[in-house]
């Protein structure tokens, strides 16, 4: 195949804007048109009316919000919680576990990569034995063999990156050690706790692969080794340790955010930061229709900035092609400039193909979410 490069040269037509999200044309709002997510050639239109001033909306390419509070996703094992949200590349679960898991699981599907939203406790895996707060990330790599022992009751999201990997993102010009050092990420020990769950003790391990389970039993818990060397290891990192990029002059793009990077899908992570200042700069998102990408967040904690009647353990899917941006209250306060920094953390799954929502408990779905972007009384 021949050497192909983008349709893209610099034009502009009628009143704009120098520059992407600043000094926008008084009284317009600005949408972003891209390909690959926030990496291709763009566009940045100037419109007189909100891109999300519709007063009917039908058809399936409808946003969704979920309140997975009340879905039913206490199990024995992660298996146990159905997925849903998923395509070829991702599937997400939303995992609740009170009590310890008295067997192993494995996923031979992919890597997994657990968001812990409520609880603490301790995960036992193949590398050892490392305890587990909210806010952290544990990244797992396909075939490890694992099970935790809540201290509270736990609550996850398990994101599968299916068939892949999970890596870093290339972080560029700001340098290997920007947004959070390698060096924070924690890796399991070979501890004293761990050490005294080995023995002859019966072990059932529930090995997930093709989306089919199998059960393997062992005379003796397989978690015995006495060491390990070597350059592939499960890891964990908080939000906490995560320090945002921003730039008090320009709104960063979601993929500034960018935390992992699995085959044709990103995990961000929105955490506090303070706010634009300067006075031309956008405050808020920008309008944009998701061209080319599907767009989950999991909201953990906080208010999230740029949308209204969003809580902790809810998520909304925004499909390709779906126009959004903040909401009318949040564009209204970041006009004003009332807020001088955000307090949410999200977790953002951005796939490159389309993601198919399970069928779900009627509740669980807030039905008038399209509609939210409404001016309201
Ligand atoms: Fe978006």
């Amino acid at each position: 195949m021949s050497a192909k490069r983008w349709i893209s040269f610099p034009k502009s037509e009628g009143e704009h804007s120098r520059q992407a999200h600043a000094d926008l044309p008084s009284g317009t709002y600005e949408r972003e048109m891209g390909k690959e997510g926030f990496f291709g050639p763009t566009c940045h239109f100037h419109h007189r009316n909100p891109p999300t001033g519709w007063t009917e909306f039908e058809g399936d390419l409808r946003p969704h919000a979920f309140d997975l509070n009340r879905l039913p996703s206490e199990a024995a094992d992660p298996w146990g919680a159905a997925r849903f949200v998923y395509n070829g590349d991702v599937q997400v679960r939303f995992w609740r576990c009170s009590k310890a898991m008295d067997h192993l699981v494995r996923n031979s599907d992919g890597d997994e990569l657990l968001f812990i939203h409520e609880g603490a406790g301790d995960l036992y895996c193949d590398w050892g034995h490392l305890t587990y707060r909210d806010g952290d990330y544990i990244v797992l790599p396909r075939g490890t063999l694992w099970r935790v022992e809540p201290q509270q009751p736990t609550q996850m999201l398990l994101v599968e990156a299916t068939e892949g990997s999970y890596q870093l993102p290339e972080k560029g010009l700001l340098g290997p050690q920007a947004i959070f050092d390698p060096a924070i990420l924690a890796t399991p020990q070979m501890d004293e706790a761990f050490r005294k769950q080995q023995g002859d003790i019966q072990t059932r391990v529930v090995v997930k692969r093709r989306g089919k389970l199998s059960t393997i039993t062992y005379p003796y818990n397989p978690l015995d080794a006495i060491g390990w060397h070597g350059d592939l290891v499960a890891v964990r990192v908080n939000w906490r340790d995560i320090r945002p990029v921003m730039s008090h002059r320009y709104h960063l793009p979601p993929s500034a955010h960018t935390t992992f990077v699995g085959k044709n899908f990103v995990v961000c992570t929105f955490c506090p930061r303070p706010m634009e200042s300067d006075p031309g700069a956008l405050k808020v998102p920008f309008f944009h229709n998701n061209d080319d990408y599907d767009e989950l967040i999991f909201y953990h904690r906080g208010q999230f900035f740029s949308r209204d009647n969003i809580k902790p353990g809810m998520a909304t899917f925004h499909p390709c092609g779906f126009t959004h941006g903040p909401h009318p209250k949040a564009l209204q306060a970041g006009a004003a400039a009332t807020r001088k920094e955000t307090d949410e953390v999200a977790v953002m799954i951005d796939a490159r193909y389309p993601l198919e929502i399970a069928p779900m408990p009627a509740d669980i779905e807030q039905r008038e979410y399209v509609t939210s972007w409404q001016k309201k009384g």
